[in-house]
């Protein structure tokens, strides 16, 4: 069975990564999960949570978290360029960061692979394999802006994280899971358990 990379990195809406998760696993997807260093910090001042950084620890701690049983769920140290993954003989279905920071931003459009996220993206666009990028900060300046240029002109997908306002979302969770609904539509994954805006209510 295939995986689907999911990074996380240190910018804001981590939840749109934890429900990445969540959903994917209960759609029986094969994940491998990649927390930058940043990442941690976040989920630390933004959510309260203290993520262990041991992968088999880490495991055990999404799927508590999280609730589910299913699917297959791998993590990896941020710094593990040993991992099969950082390989393009490592057959994927494709690479989702989620949200993706300025920094992993920067440093994948300058083809720097400081980190097993960087290497991983790399090897998605050296391979021609999907890779979507969710890029998360407010306003953006104009390196931003060529950066994330750069990686469109490169092959990545860019699928910034903004609700709809036409859904009318009634909650956070509404508009969390209608992002990430149109994250894996990009990937082409049709994912069950999710709430799908389909039309206005007639
Ligand atoms: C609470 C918090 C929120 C942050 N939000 C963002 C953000 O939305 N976008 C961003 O580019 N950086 C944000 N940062 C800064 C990054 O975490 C920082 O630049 C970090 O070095 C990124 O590392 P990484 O790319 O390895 O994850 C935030 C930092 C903190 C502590």
């Amino acid at each position: 069975m295939n995986s689907i990379v999911i990074a996380i990195t240190g910018a804001s809406a981590m939840q749109l990564g934890e429900r990445s998760i969540q959903v994917l696993l209960e759609n029986n997807k094969n994940v491998n999960l990649i927390l930058s260093k940043g990442a941690y910090e976040v989920a630390k001042s933004e959510r309260n949570i203290n993520i262990p950084v041991e992968p088999k620890a880490q495991t055990i701690f999404w799927r508590d978290k999280l609730e589910v049983k299913s699917g297959q769920l791998t993590c990896y140290r941020w710094n593990d360029h040993s991992a099969s993954i950082a390989s393009g003989s490592h057959k994927t279905k494709g690479m989702v960061i989620v949200p993706c920071s300025m920094g992993t931003l920067g440093r994948i459009a300058s083809g720097f692979s400081l980190d097993l996220i960087e290497r991983c993206a790399d090897v998605h666009l050296k391979e021609n394999r999907p890779l979507i990028i969710s890029p998360r900060e407010s306003p953006l300046n104009l390196i931003h802006i060529e950066n994330i240029k750069r990686l469109a002109n490169a092959g990545a997908l860019i699928v910034p994280p903004i609700p709809a306002w036409y859904t009318n979302p009634e909650t956070i969770e509404d508009m969390i899971d209608f992002i990430v609904v149109r994250l894996f539509d990009s990937l082409g994954e049709d994912l069950t358990n999710v709430r799908r805006w389909d039309g206005p209510n007639k």
